[in-house]
């Protein structure tokens, strides 16, 4: 029926011109891009790769709203050829030319006049980009204001392919008007109508004696503004109407309009299943939704309106992974779906400009059951999100299945955006205690933690990436398990900590995620001393994609198996198990060079000073043992024995955990002993106490020696040639330990840095000690109440000897009662007794 109108739209004559100004306007756009990113500080270098995390923020320094926008931003510049993807990675393959971008500016103005809002707006917000990116600008005056003869209010109203696309929209809505019924007034609403750019078309053409309009919209100030523009049209309604609310509580009964009209709009909610499902029961059976909608992206639309925080809302995922707008076909298949039986599209073009947009019409089902009211109010779950989307896509996913998800992001200070969404400072526990008060606990089915990914991979560390992760991804797991603990609920939720990368399923797999896994060491202690909360570790792949991991987490999330530690790889899913490891005789007893020089870190403790006489006793002739603090008068005697014995003992106060002291302490090492040839890192410090009585102070000083002290031991000796780099970890982080959560915590770290170093072919082991003995009687009975008995220091040794041995890079040496391990740890327990290694199922 529309075909004639269609028809003559087409023949438009500007439409050409307009079009091969678009497209100049898409090229334009990537130079405005280029010159922000170099604006920002960041050159094109020929096989320079980025990583999308250390490009936003330690490179660029692009604040966290505008995240979307700079992949968006990395996403054209692949389109065009000077990034190429690998991975999760990006690589420059085309250096591009720095351009005058005023003079191309001015040409296409010159040229092309048809799109002279296009390009004001265009320029008015590429040559900002670079300060709005780094939150040194508000852009929203330079899009909306009044002031301005051109803004997107004009834009929308009045550019050329407004027009012809507001025309068409009129065009049906006539067509749909002349068909309905005669016998009674027409009902229309018009959603999220704003600035009245459509509207301003459809009125003129509606009979005004059979119509009621109802010209909706979220915002008052755009109500009163319309009112003003259209005082002229006495059938006007104008209500607020917020499609993502209940509509019942807005006051709009179900089924109660022939006519809807979504210009524009639907794309800028955050679910549009629900958004759909929401205007079919507005609608009356049989009624018409009239949409208008963009169904390709544009560059320019990107630079403009992206700098607007709605356009970034969607949180669907699973349909809109990178981008708000969806294909035609995509929105059809949508709307069949989801409460609608045919549908139609009226497009002006095929192939041209105007065909990245589309007029869709769809009639709501015959019956007249509305759909379920969408919103519920079961059980729901606390997301706390990370920023590759993965918590977005498991929020999705709750919706799609009939349950909610609430996302919490990590930001400076407290702050509800909206019912679903939170914002909350990841270091203040009082942000965790009124997060749970405002959405109420008791309903809380069970909690997902995902701000541990949010950390650079093992390739980018450095001590400060170290302390922050831990902040971000421990500590707040520690402040949200206080707050959920005080908030004294009997029945508590199950709590998912997830990681990416952060522990090894196989030998010489490259640990990405290592600056993640002290979350495993604090996870497995909380699942030992609060079992009411169901703690589940999860592992995801490194750089796998967001919608996979997403989709692994959901089906576990729903599942009824027990496993409390997994991790996944490809198509496959890893339970920790402890298998037991034959010893075999070692024939000969390991030997140390006496031309070599063997460092021991917390070389005056208890276990250091054992393990240095065990090393003179096997020929080491130089040690140098490192502390704090001088040795005690009676260590002083013991290094005496060990120097009469014929070995030169240097003693070297310094702190492991400050970088520049390891630098001096290595360097002493080279000028003055003989080459440097292995590592025992026992340097470490206790603080135990129970999770509620801990504080991130507290769990920053047991963590200093153990993560930063082994990152640079690890970072600084990468290039000499040891024969062992021996690491002196715990069976708490293994099995996890009540009361020592953060010691747990420290030495996870020790276990995975053993794991990534092999992956890089250099030598290391981590011992997951059980207690040694001579530590004291109350500390003995407090081992025997965790079925734990001490080794003496002979067999201590022994093991050792044994370890140096091997070439796995981790062992637990364990005295323990397995028959009486507590239920959390009851299952990883196989028939054939102990040995961690990872079991695909
Ligand atoms: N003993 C056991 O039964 C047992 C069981 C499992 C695991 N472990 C592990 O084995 C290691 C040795 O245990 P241990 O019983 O011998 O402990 P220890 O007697 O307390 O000795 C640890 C030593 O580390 C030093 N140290 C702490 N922080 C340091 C830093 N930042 N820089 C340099 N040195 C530092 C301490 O000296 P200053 O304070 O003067 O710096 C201390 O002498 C520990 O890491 C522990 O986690 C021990």
């Amino acid at each position: 029926r529309l075909q004639p109108e269609i028809a003559a739209l087409k023949k438009r004559p500007d439409l050409l011109a307009y079009w091969q100004a678009i497209e100049q306007l898409e090229m334009l756009s990537i130079d405005y891009v280029v010159k922000a990113i170099r604006k920002m500080g960041w050159e094109f270098y020929e096989y320079v790769k980025i990583s999308m995390d250390y490009f936003a923020e330690q490179q660029l320094g692009v604040a966290s709203q505008y995240r979307r926008l700079l992949e968006r931003f990395v996403e054209m510049l692949t389109e065009v050829g000077i990034l190429k993807q690998i991975g999760a990675r990006w690589e420059v393959i085309r250096v591009p030319e720095a351009k005058d971008i005023e003079t191309q500016w001015q040409t296409l103005k010159n040229q092309y006049p048809v799109v002279e809002m296009e390009l004001t707006l265009l320029k008015r917000c590429g040559d900002k980009l670079a300060t709005i990116l780094q939150e040194d600008e508000d852009p929203l005056p330079l899009l909306f204001s009044e002031n301005q003869a051109i803004n997107v209010a004009k834009l929308s109203q009045d550019a050329l392919s407004a027009q012809v696309m507001n025309t068409l929209v009129q065009q049906v809505v006539s067509a749909a008007v002349e068909k309905g019924p005669q016998n009674r007034r027409l009902r229309i609403l018009e959603m999220g109508a704003g600035t009245g750019g459509t509207t301003a078309y459809i009125l003129p053409h509606l009979p005004a004696q059979q119509i009621d309009y109802v010209f909706t919209d979220c915002s008052n100030a755009f109500l009163n503004q319309a009112q003003e523009k259209f005082g002229d049209y006495p059938f006007i309604q104008y209500r607020r109407l917020n499609i993502e609310q209940p509509i019942e509580k807005q006051g709009f009964k179900t089924g109660d309009y022939d006519i809807i009209i979504a210009a524009n709009v639907l794309h800028a909610t955050r679910y549009l299943r629900q958004s759909v499902q929401q205007v079919q029961r507005l609608l009356r059976p049989e009624g018409l939704l009239i949409l208008l909608e963009n169904t390709k992206p544009l560059r320019f639309l990107d630079l403009i309106f992206g700098l607007t925080e709605g356009w970034w809302r969607f949180q669907d995922d699973d349909l809109r992974p990178h981008h708000p707008f969806i294909s035609t076909s995509q929105w059809q298949t949508l709307l069949k779906q989801n409460g609608f039986q045919e549908t139609g599209v009226a497009s002006p073009e095929e192939g041209g400009i105007l065909s990245q947009q589309a007029v869709i019409i769809a009639e709501a089902v015959k019956d007249d059951a509305p759909l379920e009211e969408v919103e519920k109010t079961s059980a729901y779950w606390l997301i706390f999100a990370d920023k590759q989307g993965i918590g977005r896509s498991l929020q999705t996913q709750l919706q799609v299945q009939g349950d909610r998800g609430i996302t919490v992001f990590a930001g400076e200070s407290y702050e509800q955006r909206s019912e679903e969404n939170y914002q909350i400072n990841p270091e203040r526990l009082g942000d965790f205690e009124q997060l749970l008060k405002s959405i109420g606990s008791s309903s809380l089915q069970g909690i997902v933690h995902l701000w541990s990914l949010d950390t650079p991979s093992a390739n980018l560390i450095t001590t400060s990436v170290l302390e922050k992760t831990a902040a971000k991804s421990c500590g707040s797991v520690l402040y949200l398990i206080q707050a959920l603990l005080k908030t004294g609920e009997s029945k508590q939720p199950s709590v998912w900590l997830v990681t990416q990368g952060a522990v090894a399923t196989k030998a010489s797999a490259p640990v990405l995620g290592l600056a993640q896994s002290p979350l495993w060491g604090l996870g497995k202690s909380i699942a030992l001393e609060h079992p009411e909360l169901k703690t589940i570790l999860v592992d995801l792949e490194a750089q796998g994609s967001v919608h996979r991991a997403a989709q692994a987490l959901f089906d576990e999330m729903g599942s009824e198996r027990q496993d409390n530690q997994m991790a996944f790889r490809g198509e496959s899913r890893y339970v920790a198990r402890l298998v037991q490891q034959v010893q075999t005789e070692t024939a000969l007893p390991v030997t140390f060079r006496e031309d070599a020089t063997y460092l021991i870190t917390g070389g005056l403790g208890k276990l250091g000073l054992l393990v240095a006489e065990w090393l003179v006793k096997q020929g080491a002739k130089h040690l140098v043992l490192v502390g704090r603090s001088a040795p005690k008068p009676i260590t002083e005697l013991q290094l005496n024995k060990l120097e009469e014995a014929g070995a030169q003992i240097k003693v070297i106060q310094a702190d492991i955990a400050v970088a520049d002291s390891v630098t001096v302490l290595l360097s002493e090492i080279q000028q003055s002993l003989p080459p440097l040839r292995g590592i025992i890192h026992a340097a470490g410090v206790l603080d135990d106490g129970v999770l509620l009585q801990q504080t991130w102070d507290r769990f920053a000083k047991v963590m200093a020696p153990k993560v930063s002290g082994a990152w640079h031991l690890h970072q600084l000796t990468q290039h000499l040639s040891l024969d062992f780099f021996v690491l002196f970890s715990t069976a708490a982080s293994l099995l996890g330990s009540t009361g020592q959560a953060n010691h747990a915590a420290a030495n996870s770290f020790l276990d995975a840095l053993a794991h990534y170093r092999h992956s890089l072919g250099l030598p290391a082991v981590t011992i997951n000690w059980g207690p040694w003995s001579q530590q004291g009687a109350a500390r003995e009975a407090q081992f025997k109440t965790k079925g734990l008995e001490a080794f003496n220091p002979q067999q201590g040794l022994q093991i050792l000897d044994y370890v140096l041995t091997q070439a796995t890079p981790q062992v637990g040496a364990i005295k323990m009662n397995w028959s009486t391990l507590p239920q959390p740890l009851a299952g990883l327990l196989t028939t054939r007794g102990i040995e961690t290694r990872g079991i695909e199922t």
